[in-house]
């Protein structure tokens, strides 16, 4: 079954050119406030079809709430949310449905489930299947943010092209104004010629994105099995395309001194506790240090290309060439900057809950 968390549990709904995506959502206190229309906003942000450099593929996705809220305020069932897919042309898949596409999901699933798998646009394998974990993100933030904890994203690179470090609350805004959802402006154009040379060569390119989550209090986390850095990895990871996940320094500590890696302690002005660097990305012992806790996320490049490549016919047992038609991203990165925000989300709320953090009113 497609679910994750212990107090705050999602599982996820649907398929790719099914009837739609959605999530059930379980843990929330009945009372709290919520704001479909938050919902809403953080969808838009994911949604396909709102420029040139991502899938023409049109959803107007606007969520719909089964169950759970009643006049903004949750009722302590589970929340079933849902958006109905409207753009679909499945017709196409049916013809590669024995050639599967080199480096999607196509094979695996083929082989493990037959032909029970819903191959159409990828099914349960697409990326379209994250409009579930932003549903449930954009309810956790709401959550979180009463708390004073806010999870920011965007995009940190494109192939080879690099934002430089930000200022989190003002970047961050500029940022999400921006076609790639970076928060340097002088590498919008960059990106944006990149990505849009990669798609007229038939071929796609990927990234990194980049997260943080500011306010958490110090010793969110349980070790050793849910430790943040473990419950971050495992929400991550399950989004698709998704190959790499370091935090703080990250893979970058292995070339560093402990005496350059380890943040020194030292009191800010409000004597509070703070250290004067982050290699730790705000996590010592799986627990939060009070520092902001920093990770980022590997985007390979799209596999639906429409560059010609080899794969094999599974029916007939024959070598064959293949060329992706259809419409895909040519690059993941800027519609996947809302869901690694909102699948964070989902396991610091459920952190915070079972750690005893949240209180309501
Ligand atoms: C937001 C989002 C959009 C995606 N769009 C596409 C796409 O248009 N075409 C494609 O081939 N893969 C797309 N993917 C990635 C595939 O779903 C993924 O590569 C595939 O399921 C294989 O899984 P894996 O890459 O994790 O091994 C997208 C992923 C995300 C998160």
């Amino acid at each position: 079954m497609d679910r994750i968390g212990k107090e705050y549990s999602i599982t996820l709904l649907g398929s790719s050119h099914g009837k739609l995506v959605g999530v059930i959502v379980e843990g929330v206190p009945a009372g709290t406030e919520l704001d479909v229309e938050l919902i809403n906003m953080e969808l838009h942000r994911r949604r396909p079809g709102q420029s040139r450099i991502t899938t023409e593929r049109i959803e107007s996705d606007s969520v719909i709430v089964e169950t759970g809220i009643i006049d903004g305020k949750a009722t302590g069932e589970p929340i079933l949310a849902f958006v109905k897919n409207k753009d679909v042309d499945s017709s196409y898949y049916d013809s590669i449905k024995n050639t599967p596409r080199p480096g999607h999901a196509d094979f695996t699933n083929r082989v493990k489930y037959k032909d029970h798998h819903d191959h159409r646009g990828g099914g349960r394998a697409s990326g379209r299947m994250t409009v579930g974990l932003v549903i449930a993100g954009a309810i956790a933030k709401q959550m979180l943010r009463k708390l004073g904890i806010e999870v920011y994203s965007y995009t940190k690179s494109i192939a080879q092209l690099v934002a430089r470090p930000i200022n989190i609350t003002e970047e961050f805004i500029y940022s999400d104004k921006n076609l790639v959802r970076v928060p340097d402006e002088n590498l919008i154009e960059p990106f944006i010629d990149y990505v849009t040379k990669v798609k007229e060569e038939g071929d796609s390119c990927g990234g990194i994105v980049e997260c943080q989550i500011l306010g958490l209090p110090v010793g969110v986390g349980e070790p050793w099995f849910d430790s943040i850095e473990s419950k971050l990895s495992h929400i991550i990871f399950s989004i698709p395309a998704v190959k790499g996940v370091e935090f703080g320094s990250g893979f970058a500590a292995s070339k560093m001194k402990g005496s350059e890696h380890n943040d020194e302690f030292t009191l800010d002005e409000e004597g509070k506790i703070v250290t004067e660097t982050n290699n730790a990305g705000g996590i010592l012992g799986g627990l939060s240090n009070g520092m902001p806790v920093i990770f980022r996320t590997v985007f390979k490049p799209t596999s639906s290309i429409k560059k010609e490549q080899k794969t094999v016919d599974i029916k007939n047992k024959t070598d064959v060439s293949f060329k992706m038609e259809g419409r895909h991203d040519p690059c993941i990165v800027p519609r996947a900057v809302p869901v690694v925000s909102n699948a964070a989300a989902c396991v610091i709320l459920d952190l915070i809950l079972s750690g005893g953090y949240y209180q309501i009113e």
